[in-house]
């Protein structure tokens, strides 16, 4: 038998428990793997509560993100054999906080050797999300993103990014996050009340890209900074981002093969704050569930 942590009702934490199956076997385009590190998101817990809907089986096994080795490749895969260290989205919903667990093939790649497991099972999720972010407006080197939430695990990523880009990065987060948002060679603005004025003051001629993961009313306040309103993207609240004139995250074509090798080469390096054992899945969820993590929190079964 093999763990995995499902949760059994949607709602709060408490419908959260390890469990046992049988290690998953690979269908036609999947790899099975053996779990060394998968990433926790926002998306884990708002699953949960029922955000995205409450139609589904349960129990459902939770976890978006894994970086593995494969034990097994189902029929028609090609590209993938067993040993190899790949990264990448657990297929037909089977999770990634566990022991074992299988993949869509056409969603994963091989890990890059110099990164670790813990950085390689942020990319698919996080990493990619960044990039998107990113990408999807074109701007030049010299012009100005501005980030909010810049201190989490998808915004410290893109004011990476950006840096490869030469893009002039501004990032709003809590005044606890100046230095790591420093760090990325942002300039940082510290968030709530009276953050549009602070950024005004760094950025006088205004926002070329603005890059959410906060959404709500700190959205609304910073939006109007924009040059172009439809410069603005967001992974955090798509229909208050349609709605000022913006749009949702849209998937860059090949992301993950891109973002992959952007942090295999090192430009990229994913902010691991915290790692926990697969029995201390709950501790990892209710970090992330705070809102206020500073980078990722990966579990490492
Ligand atoms: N659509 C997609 O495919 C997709 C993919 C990935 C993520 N997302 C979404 O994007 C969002 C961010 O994800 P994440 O993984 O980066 O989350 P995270 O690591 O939990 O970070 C969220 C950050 O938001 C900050 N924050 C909260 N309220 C804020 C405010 N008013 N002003 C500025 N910062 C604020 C928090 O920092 P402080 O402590 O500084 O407040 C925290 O660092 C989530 O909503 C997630 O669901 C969507």
């Amino acid at each position: 038998m093999s763990k995995v942590f499902v949760f059994t009702a949607f709602g709060g934490p408490e419908h959260q428990q390890l469990t046992e199956r049988a290690a998953p076997v690979p269908g036609p385009g999947e790899i099975a793997i053996a779990v060394r590190a998968a990433g926790v998101n926002p998306a884990d817990w708002k699953r949960r509560r029922g955000a995205f809907g409450t139609d589904g089986a349960l129990p459902v096994a939770m976890g978006l993100e894994a970086a593995g080795v494969v034990t097994a490749v189902g029929e028609g895969v090609e590209g993938f054999a067993v040993g190899d260290e790949v990264l990448g989205t657990p297929a037909r919903g089977l999770g990634a906080f566990a022991e074992h667990t299988v993949l869509d093939a056409a969603a994963s790649v091989a890990k890059p050797a110099d990164v670790p497991f813990t950085d390689a099972a942020t990319i698919p999720v996080a990493a990619t999300t960044a990039y998107d972010l990113t990408h999807q407006v074109e701007i030049e080197p010299g012009q100005t993103l501005l980030v909010l939430g810049a201190g989490g695990g998808v915004g410290l990523m893109a004011l990476q990014i950006a840096k490869v880009h030469r893009f002039q990065a501004v990032g709003v987060a809590s005044d606890a996050k100046r230095e790591l948002v420093e760090s990325t060679g942002a300039t940082f603005v510290a968030s709530g009340p009276g953050a549009a004025d602070r950024v005004r003051a760094v950025a006088p001629d205004g926002i070329d890209l603005l890059a959410d993961l906060v959404g709500g009313d700190a959205l609304r306040a910073l939006a109007p900074l924009l040059k172009d309103p439809s410069h603005l993207v967001s992974a955090a609240d798509p229909a208050t981002a349609r709605e000022l004139g913006g749009s949702g995250r849209v998937r860059t074509e090949g992301v993950l093969e891109k973002i992959t090798g952007v942090v295999g080469y090192g430009l990229v390096s994913p902010n691991v704050v915290a790692t926990y054992p697969l029995d201390r899945a709950a501790e990892a969820l209710a970090l992330v569930e705070s809102g206020h993590s500073a980078g990722k929190v990966v579990i490492v079964p």
